[in-house]
């Protein structure tokens, strides 16, 4: 047996036991006679103690060990003099008789501790070395349960989990596919999931009626904190089903997260907001409502006053800094240079000041201080409070409000990682139109369903009809990140081709790529509705975190590679021709 104990688990209570740990040597510390080696396992840290009566064999060997050395340790649990209280295991320690070196180490290229010396691309390639620290350990335990329990609670309502393939045909999500290329079949690919949309379908059409799948997807996309190329996905679907029907269920087991992991319980409906609302009050999809700070489009209480940025605007959106009257000249320039910046793309800013001596603004030359009231009414606007007010074209000057919005929630210390604040966005459009390939796009895939009542625009030959339609979907956003996204989806091969005429794919091209669907949607689809959940993200937010490397045990990096294996890389010529490949680059 290498051990009785684990590094996290002794206490006060096992004075005097004799017992063996195994694990990996975190600090060495000298002092007189004495050695103090902090040996660590996943469990945690036991400090072990040499005295100055120990055997010579013994003090040799603990002569000998380094950090990460491997060992195997023996002797009594005692009572420490000096206490850890830092630690669980801060009130005892090991009185060595024996040290069992089990392997040596290199001295690792950082400090292997919960704070680390080392930068992002040394601990990417030593990436098993970073995951012995404590905050990746913890991740991945918060992940394990989020797991655990999303299975568990699912499972306690019915659904069952299916696999579904890797290798398969593209399936439209909006990326760019990873292609794998068949030796068995030269010249064609394999596309990699970008998630198991079409399976997921078929197995309603199967009668699969409550399906679920932690599921890995892959997508060749440029890179952020929150994507990875592969990442996972918690994916869903469900027959006979309405969206109300859907979002109730994984409300529940939204909850049920929550509450098993986090102990937190919420008993309050999710709030619910249109696509439409959230970009008027929010200026995002992905509305973060733990502060309020909402948007008012104030265009009817500025025109006729000779300013010709607010006349010539198609909208001017504001927004109040509650006790920002404050912000000085120099703070204020700042926010201006900042929104116009080419992230945030405004052309200026505007702003009241609801100070002590009165209302001032920086268009004081074009409104009176009546007017500028009127406009501190609407945003609700007090005393001591800035407004900021941006002004342009509809929807890039909504989005740029919505940005500011955000930039001022953190500057104000709004956004707080233990603070959630999850709601339901619905009622997307439908399609996206792309004045460059002069196309449509389908905003969520193309296996969504416009809303019924606008069955009559999907089917029209009129352009700005076909724009205006809504789809039956649903996104799932927590703390102004998207989670979540899904859909009531088309049944009905007949609509489900019109869907892909509309996107501009011909008949035959529909039927290369989609005939498998369309076909099986003739054999009794029954109506039916899904959602996925981005579980790294997920995962993150629950661990108070914005960036999903460290949820995932082995993540790539921003150019896509995984530092540690160097892949991509190239693969030699052999390879290449049982492939049936030819490289147009030289490397
Ligand atoms: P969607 O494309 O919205 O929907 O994806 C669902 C969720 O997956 C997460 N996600 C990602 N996470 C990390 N890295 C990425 N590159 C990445 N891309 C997406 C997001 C997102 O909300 N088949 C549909 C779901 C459905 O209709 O049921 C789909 O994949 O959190």
């Amino acid at each position: 047996m290498y051990r009785t104990h684990t590094c996290g688990e002794l206490r006060l209570n096992n004075a005097g036991q004799k017992v063996t740990l195994a694990g990996w040597v975190q600090k060495i510390r000298k002092m007189g006679g004495m050695s103090f080696i902090d040996l660590r396992d996943r469990y945690g840290i036991t400090q072990l103690v040499v005295d100055e009566s120990a055997s010579h064999d013994l003090n040799a060997t603990a002569e000998k060990l380094g950090r990460e050395y491997v060992i195997q340790a023996t002797g009594v649990v005692a009572e420490r003099t000096s206490k850890n209280s830092k630690i669980p295991t801060g009130d005892i320690e090991i009185k060595l008789s024996e040290i069992n070196l089990l392997n040596a180490s290199q001295t690792p290229p950082f400090t292997i501790e919960d704070e680390t010396d080392g930068g992002e691309e040394i601990r990417a390639k030593y990436r098993y070395l970073d995951l012995r620290r404590g905050p990746l350990k913890k991740a991945l335990e918060l992940r394990h349960k989020m797991a655990q329990e999303t299975r568990k609670y699912l499972d306690g309502i019915g659904f069952i989990e299916v696999e579904t393939p890797v290798l398969i045909k593209s399936t439209p999500e909006g990326a760019r596919d990873f292609v794998v290329p068949s030796r068995m079949n030269p010249g064609e690919f394999y596309a990699l999931p970008q998630s198991p949309q079409t399976f997921k379908q078929l197995l309603m059409v199967a009668g699969y009626d409550k399906y679920f799948q932690i599921v890995r997807c892959f997508r060749d996309e440029d890179l952020r904190a929150d994507r990875q190329p592969e990442f996972t996905q918690i994916d869903c679907e469900m027959s006979f089903v309405e969206r109300e029907d859907v979002l109730n269920t994984f409300e529940g087991t939204i909850k049920a997260l929550f509450k098993n992991v986090l102990g937190l319980e919420m008993n309050e409906q999710f709030p619910r907001i249109s696509y439409a609302d959230a970009m008027k009050y929010y200026g995002s999809d992905k509305p973060d409502i733990r502060f309020g700070m909402k948007i008012a489009e104030i265009k009817h209480l500025t025109g006729g006053k000779d300013f010709a940025v607010f006349d010539s605007a198609e909208y001017v959106g504001a927004i109040c800094v509650e006790g920002a009257a404050s912000y000085t000249r120099k703070q204020i320039d700042e926010i201006t240079e900042w929104v116009k910046r080419p992230q945030v793309g405004a052309k200026g800013l505007v702003y009241i000041r609801l100070a002590e001596d009165g209302i001032k603004s920086s268009v004081d030359k074009f409104y009176s201080p009546e007017d500028l009231t009127a406009i501190a009414n609407v945003v609700g606007a007090k005393n001591g409070d800035l407004i900021l007010i941006l002004a342009g074209d509809k929807k890039r000057t909504q989005d740029a409000m919505g940005t500011l919005r955000i930039e001022m929630g953190n500057r104000l210390g709004l956004r707080k990682s233990d603070h959630y604040a999850p709601l339901w966005v619905y009622d997307f459009p439908l399609l996206e139109w792309d004045e460059e390939t002069q196309r449509f796009y389908a905003m969520h895939h193309p296996f969504t369903s416009p809303k019924p009542e606008d069955m009559d625009k999907f089917y029209s030959s009129n352009k700005e009809d076909i724009a205006q339609v809504c789809a039956n979907a649903y996104d799932f956003v927590l703390n102004g990140t998207e989670i979540g996204g899904g859909s009531i989806r088309i049944h009905d091969s007949g609509v489900q081709k019109r869907m892909f005429e509309v996107l501009g794919f011909g008949s035959e091209e529909a039927e290369y790529k989609f005939g498998f669907i369309i076909n099986a949607f003739k054999f009794g689809a029954p109506p039916h509705g899904g959602i996925a959940f981005g579980f790294d993200r997920f995962c993150a937010l629950f661990g108070g975190q914005e960036t999903i490397r460290d949820y995932i045990a082995f993540p790539k990096n921003n150019a896509g590679r995984d530092v540690m294996l160097d892949a991509p890389s190239v693969i030699d010529a052999a390879q290449m021709d049982e492939l049936f490949l030819k490289s147009t680059v030289s490397k």
